[in-house]
């Protein structure tokens, strides 16, 4: 069945996270930062998402936003930083994290193909309004869906079940989009047709799934998007 609705992760895959350690390593006052910034980027997500599995694996479910901060707390922490108004910092820059700079022309030329476009995240939706506006897509996406509608993070398949459930259309309609490669790979478990943006050319993840497209950024996806 060919493809009608495209659906994105949003952390890593449309926004770049590691935006918000590198414009504050460049503040003034910032020396610390400025010598760690990337290590600091990399324990940050690897924690924040270490969070989140294990939350939905123990179903102590708690928001993005919170696992966000335990994250950034355990990764300043790791790299001898204890600064609370560098925190804070770091954080106000992670609710307007920049978008990478294809995004915008990329969902417009899928909306100009007709195509649906979200958002499917474990971000809260405060949290994916305030990078959504800070970014201006807002208005070449038919919506953003929230895993705080099911109350889990992904890879539950309940969460990947709002997208049929938003748009009523087929599994095999949708190219489910993600820079994170676990993402992909339960997507296509899951029984999406998916893309996997790669940016780092990381190695696959060993999973009993694998993503059916590997891409290095997201600009060829309105045309993978129309040739399936
Ligand atoms: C998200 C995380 C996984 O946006 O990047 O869902």
């Amino acid at each position: 069945m060919a493809i009608t609705t495209c659906v994105f992760d949003a952390y890593g895959t449309l926004f770049d996270v590691a935006s918000a350690a590198r414009q504050a390593a460049e503040e003034l006052g910032h020396k610390a930062l400025a010598e760690c910034w990337a290590k600091l980027a990399n324990d940050w997500r690897l924690k924040q998402l270490q969070y989140t599995w294990l939350r939905a694996i123990t179903g102590d479910h708690t928001d993005f936003w919170q696992v966000t901060g335990e994250g950034l707390d355990w990764a300043m922490q790791a790299n001898g930083l204890s600064d609370p108004d560098l925190r804070e910092r770091l954080l106000a820059l992670y609710w307007e994290l920049q978008a990478y700079p294809e995004v915008p022309s990329m969902l417009a030329a899928l909306k100009n193909m007709g195509m649906t476009t979200a958002i499917l995240s474990n971000g809260s939706p405060d949290m994916l309004d305030g990078a959504v506006k800070s970014a201006g897509i807002g208005d070449v996406l038919h919506d953003v869906l929230s895993v705080e509608d099911v109350g889990i993070f992904k890879p539950a398949a309940v969460v990947y079940d709002l997208v049929g459930k938003r748009f009523d259309c087929a599994k095999s309609e949708v190219l489910f989009v993600s820079s994170n490669g676990w993402d992909a790979a339960a997507a296509t478990g899951y029984g999406f047709t998916t893309a996997w943006v790669n940016r780092g050319a990381e190695p696959m993840d060993r999973l009993p799934w694998k993503p059916a497209h590997v891409l290095s950024d997201l600009a060829t996806i309105p045309d993978l998007a129309g040739a399936i």
